[in-house]
């Protein structure tokens, strides 16, 4: 009688763990991650246009200027970062302003506008990633 208790017991707290730690898990910030994917997505559109040579001047000014919107959420996405990679996020929107003002009419102007914005994507993820 005792032990089956104490089996019955056993499969309570087992359950509960795993039900806490779910709970734990679903509970992970989406958005830090979210944000870097949709950074991504924004890299690969440039990317592929590069790829086919068919970059257009609004569209590679559209897509850039998303990804200088997006570094400036970097801060609030990571708001327990140390100074270095708010310092590396300040630097990525810099460079993105820099890329969306040289307004790249074609596939090198744009691979160009993009060289310095990848060395910041980089530089950060070698370090934090
Ligand atoms: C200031 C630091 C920083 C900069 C700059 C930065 N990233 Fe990230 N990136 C991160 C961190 C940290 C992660 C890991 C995030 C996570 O998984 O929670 C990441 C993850 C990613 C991922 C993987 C997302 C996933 O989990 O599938 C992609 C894609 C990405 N970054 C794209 C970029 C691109 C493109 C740039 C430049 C335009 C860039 N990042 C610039 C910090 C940075």
């Amino acid at each position: 009688m005792r032990a089956a208790l104490l089996i019955v017991l056993g499969l309570v707290i087992g359950i509960l763990g795993t039900v806490f730690t779910m709970r734990a898990l679903s509970e992970r910030n989406p958005f830090p991650e979210a944000l870097m994917v949709t950074m991504g997505f924004h890299r690969h559109q440039l990317g592929q246009a590069v790829k086919g040579q068919r970059c257009e001047a609004a569209t590679n000014f559209d897509q850039l200027q998303h990804m200088q919107m997006i570094a400036a959420d970097i801060p609030a996405a990571f708001p327990d970062a140390p100074q270095p990679f708010k310092d590396l996020a300040g630097k990525l929107h810099t460079s993105l302003q820099t890329a969306v003002q040289s307004a790249p009419t074609d596939c090198p102007a744009l691979a160009a506008a993009l060289k310095p914005v990848d060395q910041v994507c980089q530089e950060c993820h070698q370090q934090y990633r």
